[in-house]
């Protein structure tokens, strides 16, 4: 299996107000691998955004590199980095940043547009993309009029959208009750099954853990435990 996304001594710290530094993550080493669904575990404060965010290009390490597709991403320009995130990765949060004054599918179309998706084809794939979360019967709906499950449903189909190498996701259940949360959840293991998508999440939910193929124990900014779970298909 190919490894898409590489950690090598990733450290981050943080100084704070008073002039002391939190040491947010220290020497994290990890590998995702093509078409996996890869775990991130911990307490509240045990670093999973920070090094989700690492992971992304939306924050920098202090130390070590970040791989992804076999070049330092660490090395880039901001600019660069801005590219890649909008042509290569793409984002899912706890708090489903939705755009409220646009429909679903217009939701989905405008990322279309962001990630530099030709016209033409901008409306298609759309649908495509809700049809597969479920929402083809309500892609015209506003954020408004759809259940919190629905909405993150929505910010997924506009995360598969653009064909992202990988998707992130911060807690994606977070917001949500667990039968909500458990059936989110089940569909993110299913894209990464049937359309062999890659997907890194963070989470403290033990039924999200049994569903990833890896799952990283963090505990104060270091990996404490690595499981592999055999995911029958
Ligand atoms: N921007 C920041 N400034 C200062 N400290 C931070 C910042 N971001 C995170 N931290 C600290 O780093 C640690 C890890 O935080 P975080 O990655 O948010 O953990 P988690 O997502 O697991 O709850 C915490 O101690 C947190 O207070
Ligand atoms: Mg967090």
């Amino acid at each position: 299996m190919e490894n898409i996304l590489k950690a090598e001594h990733v450290s981050r710290e943080f100084l704070i107000g008073d002039g002391s530094i939190v040491h947010a993550l220290t020497d994290i080493n990890l590998e995702v691998n093509e078409g996996e669904l890869v775990c991130l575990r911990g307490r509240s404060g045990s670093g999973k955004t920070t090094l989700i965010n690492i992971l992304g290009a939306l924050d920098r390490q202090n130390s070590g590199n970040v791989i992804f597709c076999g070049e330092d991403i660490g090395a880039l320009s901001d600019i660069a980095r801005d590219k890649l995130r909008r042509e290569k990765l793409a984002f899912v949060f706890q708090s489903v940043a939705l755009i409220s004054t646009m429909t679903a599918l217009e939701n989905v179309e405008f990322s279309l547009r962001l990630a530099g998706h030709p016209i033409s084809g901008r409306t298609k794939r759309a649908k495509e993309c809700l049809t597969r979360v479920g929402l083809g019967k309500r892609m015209d709906h506003r954020p408004g009029e759809l259940s919190g499950g629905e909405q993150q449903r929505v910010a997924i189909a506009r995360a598969v959208a653009s064909k992202p190498k990988i998707i992130f996701a911060d807690e994606p259940t977070a917001a949500l009750d667990s039968t909500t949360g458990t059936a989110v959840l089940a569909l993110f293991r299913e894209l990464v099954h049937d359309d062999g998508i890659t997907v890194v999440m963070t989470t403290h939910d033990e039924a999200m853990m049994q569903l990833a193929d890896v799952v990283y124990s963090l505990e104060d900014g270091e990996i404490v435990n690595i499981t592999r779970n055999d995911i029958p298909l």
